[in-house]
């Protein structure tokens, strides 16, 4: 069973469907959701006569095409027109940050899975019987699909970029202790419930609007655009809601949209496409494996003096969204520490896979990973626990990040102290001696993870967004941010802000689908930044219609604006309640043709980076935390379970303490997953082998730790943050990492012979092999 406590009076507050921001509140979705009613791109009424399309998709990683027979597929009676570049009207090109990935693969393919074709057909079933009948000669080319066989062959995406601070060539002389290693960390499948999927429809006019599950709704109307060759505005994009992006749908969701766009663009008939799941799991980017090296410094007392990490990341065909995830990488490649002397280093190497992207954490979590790699072999090496190694360094207020930003409000130490007395560290750790003394083929393992997580998006200017606010004669309201929301709660959150400023009911609030049309040239709903940036335009867009609504207010009760106030749907006066009621005050500011809607822009203040130096000041602040994970191994079968996940997490002043718990578990649970049991494989001809959900394995009930426990630390919250609540969708995967070195703490107290290694993700078969080695 789950034990969860944010705070002692969190469970009956959570029963409270609550007006205002103060009382906590639940996902609103969850009720359409249960009752199966909730809106997604497949359940979007089509128009009669739509059609349906499937992507024709290369069945070789690499290679040149010398011929495609389409004759068989085009003569089956249902299918209206199969596509190629050759009907592109505009640019065969869908890179967002390095314009090297065409829609279409043209006279090449450079992975299995890449997309050559659409068939368009009466239904989706005639359009796969089509797939079947076209005949591809490709001769093949060398398949490359790691980072290392990329680096030796000189295939690269971009040049690589390097952090640095102080001086860690003479640093490393001073120390006592050095260590090196490697480590590698898998991929990870999205696995979004809603596989990616996107429907078109013609306007008039030549105009189309498409209805896609992305996070991105700018990122489609541009890239459509440009693909059709046509202005941005003839484009509209509108976002219901996702069955989950966890960042696969920020790049990821585009080209499908933009494929049923160019198909009605050419048929003038609305087109749906839906990838089943293998389809998507075999055409789409995952996570990024990375090959690291590290190398680190201690001093006699512990102290990590200096610290050196290359990482060779797996970007696949195209660029995608890698470089951005690189330089992630090297933000966190300290995590919680402060280390002196730093050298990192990333290289983005592409190979014969699909383009891999962006999911949870960005990079972060493959750079983490490296620093507890590094740490763990030392302690071991020293004969330490690698406790004392990350206590001894961890990051204090006024340290320097390697970037140059200057740690402020830093929770790392107060986090990590109080998980150990809170959750009372020295008798979970006697729990597990006794434990381990007592019994011979279990064992337990325990360790500590302490997470630093930067908030903004590391690109400077991707950092603002916009909200229009109605409010309607009625007194009831309708907003429209770039907020898409994707199951993290960001339309709660919006609705709570509103209801907070007004002092009215939520059910007087509504917020509107993510469209184009309504709010332009937005950032992708990422980098855990949605709720702020939305958040903070939304709140500035009402603050400016209560002072509105507080000038009329005023008149009409004769008194000063400084005097009014709105509490519970009604105008108060110096802290009394006046006649006027909120619905009253609508109708007269309307009547006094005062503006009753409200545009609002907001743009992080503060931050800035630059990246000729690699230095500045990019984060509007870090969300801080530590776990501690328990693990009992099976020393016959090799398998596991974890006890218990107990941790102390910086929320900030959460402003919905349910929907932020879900953001933890939810984070939490995929990042053991992703360290532990996902496993994503191909071949070395660049076939992915676990294609469906029998053969990659993500955790369920029955994996899931037994006990999470969630306790919020006590801090004053951050003003960048919205409302004080800090950002909370990405930090918690990165508590995951611990599983891995739990696991491993395990296996050392069973095979004291064990030769560490850092090969996540730590499976069955790979923990049985360790238990057993060297004997
Ligand atoms: N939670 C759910 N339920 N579904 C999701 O797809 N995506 C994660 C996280 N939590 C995701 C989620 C990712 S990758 C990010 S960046 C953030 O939510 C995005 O939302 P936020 O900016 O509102 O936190
Ligand atoms: N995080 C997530 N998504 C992004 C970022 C980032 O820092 N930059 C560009 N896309
Ligand atoms: Mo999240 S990986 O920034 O979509």
């Amino acid at each position: 069973m789950h034990k969860h406590k944010t705070n002692s009076t969190l469970g009956s507050k959570l029963d409270a469907v609550s007006k205002s921001l103060k009382q906590s509140i639940k996902n609103l979705d969850s009720y359409t959701h249960v009752r199966g009613e909730s809106l997604y791109v497949d359940d979007v009424n089509v128009r009669q006569g739509t059609f349906h399309a499937v992507v024709f998709d290369s069945p070789k990683a690499h290679g040149k095409i010398k011929h495609i027979d389409y004759s068989k597929a085009e003569a089956l009676e249902g299918v209206e027109r199969i596509f190629t570049y050759k009907d592109v009207p505009g640019k065969n090109q869908i890179g967002g940050i390095i314009p090297d990935e065409p829609l279409f693969a043209e006279n090449d393919v450079h992975f299995w899975g890449m997309p050559i074709a659409l068939i368009v057909a009466e239904t989706e079933f005639i359009a796969r019987k089509a797939r079947s009948l076209i005949d591809i000669d490709i001769e093949e080319l060398p398949v490359i699909t790691t980072a290392k066989q990329a680096k030796a062959n000189g295939s690269f995406i971009n040049a690589p970029r390097s952090f640095s601070l102080g001086d860690t060539e003479n640093a490393f002389k001073d120390c006592e202790y050095i260590f090196e290693g490697e480590t590698f960390s898998n991929g990870q499948e999205h696995l979004y419930i809603e596989a990616q999927g996107a429907y078109a429809e013609p306007l008039e006019n030549g105009n189309i609007k498409i209805t896609s599950s992305t996070q991105g709704p700018t990122a489609v109307q541009k890239t459509t655009a440009q693909v059709l060759g046509l202005a941005m505005h003839k484009i509209e994009v509108d976002v219901t809601r996702l069955g989950g992006g966890f960042g696969g749908k920020e790049d990821q969701a585009t080209p499908w949209a933009v494929m049923v766009a160019l198909a009605t663009f050419h048929l003038n008939q609305s087109v749906k496409l839906i990838l089943n799941r293998h389809d998507d799991l075999r055409m789409t980017g995952k996570r990024h494996p990375y090959e690291s090296s590290y190398k680190i410094g201690l001093s006699k007392d512990l102290k990590i003096l200096a610290y050196e990490a290359e990482f060779l990341q797996n970007s696949g065909a195209a660029a995608d969204l890698s470089p951005a995830i690189a330089e992630r990488t090297l933000f966190h490649a300290t995590n919680s520490y402060f280390v002196p002397n730093v050298t990192t280093t990333v290289i983005s190497c592409k190979t014969n896979l699909p383009p891999n992207t962006a999911f949870r954490g960005f990079g972060g979590p493959q750079g983490m990973f490296v620093i507890e790699s590094a740490i763990a072999k030392a302690a071991h090496e020293i004969g330490v626990s690698p406790r004392q190694i990350q206590e001894a360094n961890l990051l204090d207020e006024n340290d320097t990040f390697s970037y140059g930003q200057i740690a402020k409000k830093v929770e790392a130490k107060n986090t990590w102290h109080s998980a150990k007395k809170i959750f009372n560290i020295e008798d979970l750790e006697q729990e597990v001696e006794d434990f381990n003394k007592n019994n011979s083929s279990f064992k337990k393992g325990l360790a500590f993870m302490p997470i630093t997580f930067g908030i903004s998006f590391t690109n400077t200017p991707m950092n603002h967004a916009r909200a229009l606010v109605h409010i309607y004669l009625d007194g009831s309201i309708g907003i429209s941010t770039a907020a898409v929301e994707m199951g993290q709660g960001v339309n709660t959150k919006m609705m709570q802000i509103a209801a907070d400023v007004f002092s009215i009911p939520i059910e007087k609030i509504k917020i509107e689908t993510t469209n184009t049309t309504r709010v332009a040239n937005t950032s992708p709903s990422a980098a855990s930044s949605t709720a702020d940036l939305n958040g903070k335009a939304t709140l500035k867009a009402c603050k400016a219609l209560l002072e509105r609504l507080k000038t009329v207010a005023s008149e009409d009760l004769n008194t000063s604006e400084d005097q009014i106030e709105l509490k519970d749907e009604f105008v108060y006066v110096n802290n009394k309640k006046s006649n006027l009621s909120w619905t009253e005050l609508i109708s007269k500011t309307m009547l006094k043709r005062v503006a009753l809607t409200e545009n609002a822009h907001y743009a992080t203040p503060e931050i800035h980076f630059d990246k000729t130096k690699e230095k500045g000041h990019p984060f509007a602040y870090h969300v801080y935390g530590t776990a501690i994970i328990t693990t009992t191994l099976d020393c016959i079968r090799g398998t596991y379970e974890f006890d218990s996940v107990k941790i102390v997490h910086d929320y900030g002043k959460s402003m919905s303490e349910g929907i932020d718990l879900g953001q933890v578990e939810g984070a939490l649970a995929q990042g053991i997953g992703w360290m532990t049991m996902e496993e994503i494989a191909y071949n070395d001809d660049g076939k992915l082998l676990s294609n469906a959900l029998s053969t990659y394995k993500i955790p369920d009930i029955f994996s899931v730790p037994k006990e999470v426990e969630v306790i919020p630390v006590e801090t004053d919250g951050n003003d960048m943050a919205i409302l004080k609540s800090k950002a909370v969708g990405e930090p918690p995967l990165m508590y995951g990492i611990g599983a891995y070195f739990a696991i491993q703490n395990a296996i050392k107290a069973f095979n004291p012979n064990y030769d560490l290694k850092f090969h996540a993700p730590m499976t069955p078969e790979k923990v049985l092999m360790g238990l057993y080695e060297n004997n």
